[in-house]
């Protein structure tokens, strides 16, 4: 479908070819809207459908088959990302892939009174398709012969939940596989080029959609040599747990996974020492940090295909939510809803991770400090609904259960922000056990007394993640 993103180069149209892109889904739009507003045989259906069909011919005569995609809020002519023509023709999009359409195909060959069905289909209500017993049902009933409509390809639910945490540890593993490797071409090596990371934030939100739990067990991952590429891949997960909960709008997750794993490009640029420096930076040392989020902005705005709002996410990430925070310019303009969200999952992850300038903290004292930055550099609805997303006891936290054993908290209850899912480690004694799984909010389960300090256990908390 995207094989442009994916290596091989575009088809190249001429110009006339490719203002007759819009031309054709000017017609369209217009041929569905009088399709929803007007029986089939009416002359302003017949007037639009010929007009459609005039345009498509004129595609064929030049030996070119149309084929349009509508991709995650973005619009595909045969290879060609049409830019312009994805925010011009926004709705169009929308209304078609909620009916669970992705593509719509036209041979040579094709009649009229399919083009008129396939229209019709297009601008058919929800709940009626719903109603028939699905969107491939209507698709077969249409016969549209040589007319074609694509579904939507979702990743099919999976009730096992030992597939859910397979399929979460893949996605989550080719997020840091693509960060690294982002890192290669901000050094120099090779091009960013948006198919990578569209399958990549694709992968990834519909893992969080499939299971919140199974992606937010695995931000409690840690790997302290690649700090970076792990704080990014978490940074994602995070994001899109809480933007998951606010809406399931494919377009908005998707630019808010995409801002959310590429928030931190612009930091792959600057030099090492600066980055791991333990001691306090120099103002030109420290001016070169302040410009990651414009740096990052400028590169991810120049990578074809990438959502324009991902690049808006990267340049907003450290504007604080009472107008404070860097770069200056971006203070004056209202930060953005998914930067916003990045702001606190950034902030949460940052402040558990150790780096070269500062030990991890809990989860627990890193979450009060998200807490106590509500209202000043966080927002606080947002950090409200973190707070609710990862409970009070948040994955990685060592705790003591009311009967005096010990665990570790490895995912966060699905209901009951007290009642996490959590490994025991060891006994009401002290003594090391074979580590076994219980979640808190069974019903015979025993509940949590308060925290500990991660550095009373035997051994390290990830082990026993
Ligand atoms: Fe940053």
């Amino acid at each position: 479908m995207m094989s442009s993103a994916r290596g091989t180069e575009p088809v190249a149209f001429t110009a006339d070819q490719l203002a007759d892109v819009r031309n054709l889904l000017t017609c369209l739009s217009a041929a569905r809207r009088s399709s929803q507003f007007y029986p089939p045989e009416h002359p302003a259906v017949e007037h639009a459908i010929g007009d459609l069909k005039a345009v498509v011919e004129r595609f064929h005569d030049e030996g070119v088959e149309v084929a349009l995609t509508f991709f995650e809020g973005d619009l595909v002519f045969g290879d060609r990302v049409m830019t312009q023509e994805s925010i011009l023709f926004d709705q169009l999009i929308r209304d078609v892939n909620s009916l669970g359409i992705d593509s719509l195909r036209i041979a040579p060959g094709f009649s009229t009174e399919e083009l008129a069905r396939a229209v019709r289909l297009l601008g058919s209500d929800t709940t009626d398709i719903a109603a028939g017993g699905g969107i491939e049902r209507a698709i077969a009933a249409a016969r549209l012969g040589s007319v074609r409509l694509g579904r939507v390809r979702r990743a099919e639910p999976e009730d096992d939940e030992v597939e859910i945490t397979v399929r979460a540890r893949r996605a989550y593993e080719s997020a840091v596989d693509l960060v690294r490797d982002t890192d290669r071409v901000v050094r120099g090596e090779g091009t960013l080029s948006a198919g990578p990371v569209r399958a990549v934030v694709g992968e990834l939100v519909d893992t969080v959609l499939a299971s919140r739990g199974a992606m937010l067990e695995l931000t409690a991952l840690r790997d302290y040599d690649e700090y970076t590429f792990y704080h990014s891949a978490n940074v994602a997960i995070l994001s899109l747990a809480m933007g998951s909960i606010i809406t399931e709008d494919q377009r908005f997750l998707s630019s808010l996974g995409t801002g959310a794993l590429l928030h931190d490009l612009g930091k792959l640029a600057v030099e090492q020492e600066i980055l791991n420096k333990p001691g306090a930076l120099t103002p030109e040392e420290w001016q070169s940090m302040r410009d990651h989020p414009v740096s990052g902005a400028r590169i991810v705005a120049r990578v074809p295909g990438l959502d324009r709002s991902a690049a808006v996410i990267v340049l907003e990430h450290h504007v604080a939510y009472d107008g404070s925070g860097y770069p200056e310019r971006a203070r004056h303009t209202s930060q953005h809803l998914a930067s916003r969200i990045v702001a606190v999952a950034d902030a949460y992850d940052a402040m558990t991770s150790r780096r070269s300038y500062s030990a991890p903290r809990s989860p627990h004292e890193a979450m009060a400090l998200v807490a106590a930055s509500s209202g000043n550099s966080l927002d606080p609805t947002l950090v409200r609904l973190f707070i609710r997303m990862l409970g009070v006891y948040p994955p990685r936290s060592v705790v003591r259960l009311e009967d005096g054993r010990t665990a570790v908290v490895v995912r966060p209850g699905e209901t009951d922000p007290l009642a996490p899912a959590v490994r025991v480690i060891a006994a009401p004694g002290g003594e090391r056990i074979e580590p076994y799984l219980v979640d808190v909010g069974g019903s015979d389960a025993p509940k949590i007394d308060r925290c500990l300090d991660p550095a009373s256990i035997d051994g390290e908390v990830d082990e026993y993640l």
